[in-house]
């Protein structure tokens, strides 16, 4: 055989598990997950979503189970979204100090206080129309729903919220929710701020789950294009301004450019949103026999870390130890 001079064997690092551990650059723990959870107003019961196997709707009782099991499974955060029975043109459920996410905050509270509870800030579920602000003549407006924001903010704050995730993509929402708070006394409780999230086909089956598709035209008027990466860093450098502790971009498998990017000019910790198209795909692959779920789920997890996310949103949350230790 003839000796081949080589300057470099990369496949001296993987040859066992052993080694291929040792220089493995990116690892996964679920210390920087966060599961969401979404919550109705029935009593004892846990409703399917079609469009996502393996993620229910949960009544306050059931929720806590399901918090519970969580907890075991080592997600110690959580993001609340409330299904209300009620809906208007002002979101009250939203602020009402008896909502289901202030119940729910409550709840969780009292049974679990070492949980870090988020909850997400937004009025789509709680808008006759499932629009993310105050609508007249059909169009969104802006500084109207940061009023309605605020209140949301600190009702969600004073029933418990650690830390508050507005998710419309108003201008200024950071701002004026950052104000309120410390108003209210909550300077302690900290924004984790949606601040780039697109407009995106992915968030479909949310909808079904958080039944808050706009009844009328789409969101393109405040969520982001998703052919824009500059105004990604924009959006994300004025939030870090505005005051957020934690910047968020979303989706995140199509956008992994953005999470890199924004990663590089911000000095905050960058959360990534894996939203629930992402899982669903995977779901429905999987249940075809298309794809190795566990396999799938990790490699799409590592990535989005490996691109700069410090932390992950994910429907994956629930399951990552079991991923974690299928996949050794
Ligand atoms: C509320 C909100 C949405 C998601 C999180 N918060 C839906 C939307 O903007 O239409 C999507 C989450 C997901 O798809 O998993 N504004």
């Amino acid at each position: 055989m003839t000796k081949i001079d080589l300057k470099s064997r990369p496949r001296r690092l993987r040859k066992n598990d052993v080694v291929r551990s040792l220089v493995q650059e990116t690892i996964l723990t679920p210390a920087q997950f966060i599961a969401p959870v979404f919550i109705h107003e029935g009593k004892e019961s846990e409703i399917s979503i079609s469009s996502m196997p393996g993620i229910y709707q949960f009544s306050l009782d059931r929720m806590l189970k399901h918090v519970e099991e969580l907890y075991k499974n080592q997600i110690k955060s959580v993001i609340l979204f409330g299904i209300p029975d009620q809906k208007d043109k002002e979101a009250s459920s939203a602020w009402n100090e008896n909502g289901i996410i202030q119940r729910a905050n409550k709840k969780i509270k009292k049974h679990f206080p070492e949980m870090l509870l988020i909850n997400d800030t937004c009025l789509c579920e709680y808008m006759e129309h499932g629009h993310c602000g105050i609508v007249y003549e059909n169009r969104v407006l802006n500084d109207p729903t940061l009023e309605i924001l605020e209140r949301t903010a600190v009702s969600q704050a004073a029933s418990g919220a650690d830390i508050i995730a507005p998710s419309g993509m108003m201008d200024g929402m950071v701002r004026s929710i950052r104000s309120s708070l410390d108003q209210n006394g909550f300077q302690d409780v900290a924004i984790m701020s949606y601040a780039v999230k697109y407009a995106s086909a992915f968030y479909g089956p949310f909808r079904e789950a958080a039944e808050s598709i706009p009844q009328f035209g789409d969101r393109k008027s405040y969520q982001m294009n998703p052919a824009n990466k500059r105004e990604a860093i924009h959006e994300a450098l004025t939030d870090e301004k505005e005051g957020a502790d934690i910047i968020m971009v979303k989706p995140a498998m199509p956008y992994l450019d953005i999470i890199a990017a924004v990663k590089e000019n911000i000095n905050l910790p960058l959360a990534a949103y894996n939203v629930s198209g992402e899982y669903s795909m995977i779901k429905a692959a999987a249940q075809n026999g298309w794809i190795d779920e566990n396999k799938a789920v990790l490699e799409m997890l590592t990535g989005i870390k490996r691109a700069g996310a410090d932390i992950i949103i994910s429907y994956f949350a629930k399951d990552l130890i079991q991923i974690l230790e299928a996949n050794k």
